[in-house]
């Protein structure tokens, strides 16, 4: 029976548009084309695991709206289990407005709307499927109070957990000394450790302030690069596969949610970080956030 992936986070409704370039304020861009997709960093690492083939459990809040019961029948469609998304009487399902450029770099406004409403009480509501779980998966759509809560607990349970900082914010020691890896961008290993991250010599600087702080093995993922890893003493530099960006939409959820999945079948953290650098390398190559995940029998064939 392979291991237990419990994904707590976000679900949104992307809707994107590609155009030459992104606009600024004030400006009018008209030609681009548009795309609605289903979205969000808990939903989009949920999503990757489950196409990789992990056992994946998603912990969630939409709001009581078409958008939400869609969301909910597109996991159930994609094999997660999803008795623990709840859902707000009030809020609105969360939506999040994408713009794509000519490179495929984005930029991103959100409206969290029931993402916002996931509590520490729905976290209890959810801790015997918690408790069943082997490695807990976060990201920071969701209120801080609630990541921090699920990380204590689940921490006591010896489950490992993996925080993927995004979006970028601070954080308590108290929430990193819960942690079994961080995985974060350049944006967000400068803001946990003051290092401005560039390039490895960079990244090694921020993980060895990050990992003091009580992180067991700190993951940051350097784009096109690839990802540094940094376990007890030592630093591996995993470069990625090179290939044309169209869209890097959910790359870094990718990568989040195919390492959970290798680390689910108990792979060193060197080939899990391989395994889901490949993985979020096709995520790049194509349009949207959960439209463009791989499944795994695309990545047995590298
Ligand atoms: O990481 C990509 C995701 O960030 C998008 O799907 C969007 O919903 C935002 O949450
Ligand atoms: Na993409």
């Amino acid at each position: 029976m392979s291991k237990n992936i419990i994904v707590i986070g976000s679900c949104n409704t992307d809707m994107v548009i590609k155009a030459d370039r992104l606009p600024v304020p004030g400006e009018t861009i008209i030609g681009g084309s548009f795309m609605m997709n289903p979205g969000g960093k808990g939903a989009n690492q949920a999503v990757a695991a489950a196409r990789l083939k992990g056992n994946v459990h998603f912990i969630a809040k939409t709001g009581n709206d078409l958008f939400g019961k869609r969301s909910i029948e597109q996991y159930e469609d994609e094999g997660i289990h999803v008795e623990n998304i709840y859902s707000d009487p009030t809020l609105p399902s969360g939506v999040a407005l994408i713009m794509v450029d000519m490179n495929g770099e984005n930029s991103i406004a959100i409206a969290s709307g029931a993402n916002g409403s996931l509590s520490p009480e729905d976290i209890r509501k959810a801790q015997p499927t918690i408790e069943k779980g082997d490695i807990l998966l976060m990201q920071l759509e969701i209120p801080i109070e609630t990541v921090e809560y699920a990380a204590q607990i689940a921490s006591e349970q010896g489950i490992k957990v993996i925080l993927n900082p995004a979006p970028a914010r601070a954080l308590s020691n108290k929430l990193l000394q819960n942690l079994y890896m961080i995985i974060p961008n350049e944006t967000e290993a400068e803001i946990l450790s003051g290092v401005k991250v560039t390039d490895w010599e960079s990244a090694r600087k921020a993980a060895d302030i990050i990992s003091a702080k009580g992180v067991d093995i700190v993951v940051i993922t350097l784009g096109s690069k690839g990802a540094l890893i940094k376990e007890k003493d030592t630093f591996h530099e995993v470069p990625v596969p090179k290939v044309k960006a169209v869209d890097t939409t959910a790359a870094g959820d990718t990568f989040c949610g195919a390492l959970c999945v290798a680390l689910s079948e108990d792979v060193d953290v060197l080939d899990a970080v391989k395994f889901a650098n490949k993985c979020a390398s096709i995520t790049v190559t194509r349009m949207g956030a959960q439209p463009s995940l791989p499944y795994r029998k695309e990545i047995d064939v590298l």
